[in-house]
This record gives structure tokens, sequence and C-alpha cells, in this order.
């Protein structure tokens, strides 16, 4: 019996685990046989990240990538993350276990109207969240994560036009705490602007002491009312170092499985998503349409990572993913610039 698969009309068939198969076992095994690393985002299951060799913000998972000494890089994310590995490591082997892993804000924003954007610009210095694909990357001077977006804009003069894209809502946050007025793209990420103030509201009426820890792709009234804003590795360090007991968490729920490893005694509440919320605005040319997030608020996407697909990526070692050569080289200058620019700042 072959179990679903959405990478199946590619050619691939995602075999089940043979009965019996010790799965944690066998996809270390594999690993250390073929000299391979998995990579995992804090927002993929549970099981992955405990299998991982390393768990990571989309900063941490670009600097582990152009480091690592493996053949094989199989990415545990969403499908930029990978092509950001294969742009820096071209001569190894970069999987993706379901290539279909896309990423709604990376959609929001296709390179070819970016381009045209970019074009209507040419004064502007252009600034993109890696959240992108590598042909819009390809567009950009310097790549940014959560992790070390404001003090990358803080590096251009001030008078320096700047465009920002595709979060508005981390774009309008970074103009709120530098004094900048970049332009930004219109774009969004359909799993944080499904968080409202409402939902948050009711939380902390329940749980006064709690501190309120947001991602900056919340829309601008929920960043509102956190105590901490950051990226997810930022919002982990902060859970461990605060004094606080519990903690309202304003992102994608699969980071509560680290924060609970790495806090045990503390208490993390998960924020449901809002389903009034039409997110729409995230949609270009209705492609989400299909799309529907469960009642905890995960990323669909991130959730088609699966330990039997993460078993079958590495047996098969496919899918890989590759970007055209073109493509990668122009992508690698702005993806270089921030990772030089990380490392000046310690981060
Ligand atoms: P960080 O892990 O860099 O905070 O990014 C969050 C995200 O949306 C990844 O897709
Ligand atoms: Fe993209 Fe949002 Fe999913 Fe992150 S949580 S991968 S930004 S869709």
């Amino acid at each position: 019996m072959e179990i679903p698969c959405t990478w199946k009309e590619k050619g691939y068939v995602c075999e089940p685990v043979p009965e019996n198969t010790d799965m944690a076992a066998e996809i270390r095994r594999m690993a250390k046989e073929k000299n391979a690393v998995i990579l995992a985002h804090y927002y993929t299951d549970g099981a992955l990240q405990d299998i991982a060799d390393f768990v990571g913000d989309s900063l941490a998972l670009a600097q582990q990538a152009a480091k690592t000494e493996a053949d094989l890089i199989i990415m545990c994310g969403v499908h930029f993350m990978a092509e950001t590995c294969s742009i820096l490591c071209p001569s190894k082997k970069v999987i993706c276990p379901d290539v279909n892993a896309t990423c709604s804000l990376a959609e929001s924003c296709p390179a070819d109207r970016f381009a045209d954007f970019v074009q209507q610009h040419p004064d502007h210095k252009v600034i993109s969240y890696v959240n992108t694909s590598a042909a819009t990357k390809a567009w950009t001077d310097v790549v940014v994560t959560s992790s070390n977006a404001r003090q990358i804009v803080e590096s251009f003069p001030k008078d320096q036009p700047l465009i920002f894209g595709p979060d508005r809502n981390l774009g309008a946050y970074i103009n709120s705490i530098t004094g900048r007025n970049m332009l930004l793209w219109d774009g969004a990420c359909h799993v944080h602007e499904r968080f409202s103030t409402q939902k948050l509201l009711a939380l902390k009426a329940e749980h006064p002491d709690a501190e309120v820890l947001v991602h900056p792709e919340c829309k601008a009234p929920v960043a509102a009312l956190a105590d901490v804003i950051g990226s997810t590795a930022a919002l982990l360090k902060h859970a461990v170092a605060s004094k606080a007991q519990t903690f309202i968490v304003v992102t994608e729920s699969g980071i509560l499985h680290k924060m609970r490893q790495m806090a045990p005694s503390k208490t993390f509440i998960p924020v449901p998503p809002d389903d009034s919320i039409d997110t729409d605005t995230c949609k270009i040319d209705g492609q989400h349409a299909a799309m529907k997030c469960c009642a905890c608020n995960e990323c669909n996407y991130m959730r088609l990572i699966t330990m039997e697909k993460l078993y079958n990526s590495l047996r098969h070692e496919w899918p890989v993913v590759e970007v055209p050569e073109d493509i990668r080289t122009k992508a690698l200058k702005p993806i270089q610039r921030m990772l030089e620019i990380s490392a000046q700042l310690g981060l």
C-alpha cells in the first residue's frame, strides 16, 4: 500500500515504511552511512526536530548549511530553505522531503512582479526577507532574516532609499524601530496573519502574568501587545532566560516543542488562529484557495514534512532541490552579504 505523497505526480512514490522498522534508528543509520546532515526548522513536527542534527531559525539554518561538511543536506523545512542550501552548497546534494512544502510569503512575491517593482525604483537598494524564491533573491542586494533584519537595514546610510520585500508586517515593524521609510512589498504569511488581538487579549486576560512572545511576521496591532518581538530563535532564547513562568506564544505552534524541551518547568500557551480572518490578502491568483490551516496555528506547508517522507528521502536521495546556475549565482551574492554582515555583528 502506498501512503499519500504530494510529489507522486513528479514520479516518486512515497513507500510505506516496512512494519516493525525503528524509523528513528533507520534514519540516523542512513544519515551516518551517507554522510548526510539533517537540518530542521522550529516549525516542523517535534519528531523531526528530535531526529535532526541541527534545529534552528532561518538564519541559523543558512549558517549551518554554509559550513557543513556533509555530502547530503536534508532540509526539513520549506522549499526556499532548501533552495538557500543549494545556492550556498552547489556541489552538495540538497533534498527537501516534500518539494510542495512551499511558503505563502515567498509565493506572495513572484520574481517577475518583484523585478518590475525593483526596476521602477532604480535609486533604491533592495532588501529581501529570506522567505523568497531564489529567482526573487536574484533581484536583491541583501537578504535578511527576522534575526538580523534590523541590523542589516541600519547598515545602510539613512538617506539611502530602500525596498523591503515581501513581508509588509516585518517591513513595517523594522520601519517603526529604525525610523526608516522603506518601500514595502505587499506580501504576508497566511499563518501569522491569522493571529488576532481578540484571541490574544482573551488569553492575556486568562493569564495576566504571562509574557507575550510575538514573531514580527504578525500584524502591527498584534505585535503592539507583545512583551518581546523576535525571530523564533530570539523568542526561544528569551523564554529560557526570562524569570516569567508562563508565556503566550504568537507564532507557528511548532516552536512550543523546543520551548517545552528547553524550559520544562515553564508553561507555554499557543494562540489559536482566528478563523474569521480572511487571508485572501496573502493569495496570488488564488493559489492558496485550497489550503486550509488546522485548528492550531500550524503552517500547513511545514507540516507536509513527515518522518515517513524523511525516511524515504534519505533512502532514495530524492527529491533533489536545484537552482539553475544563472539564478544561483545572482541569488548567492545577497545571501553571502547577509552571512558576512551577520558574522561581523556576531549574529
Ligand atoms: P525565523 O525562524 O527566521 O524566525 O522565521 C520564521 C519563518 O517564518 C520561517 O518560515
Ligand atoms: Fe512561510 Fe508562514 Fe509557513 Fe513560515 S509559517 S514557512 S512564513 S507560510
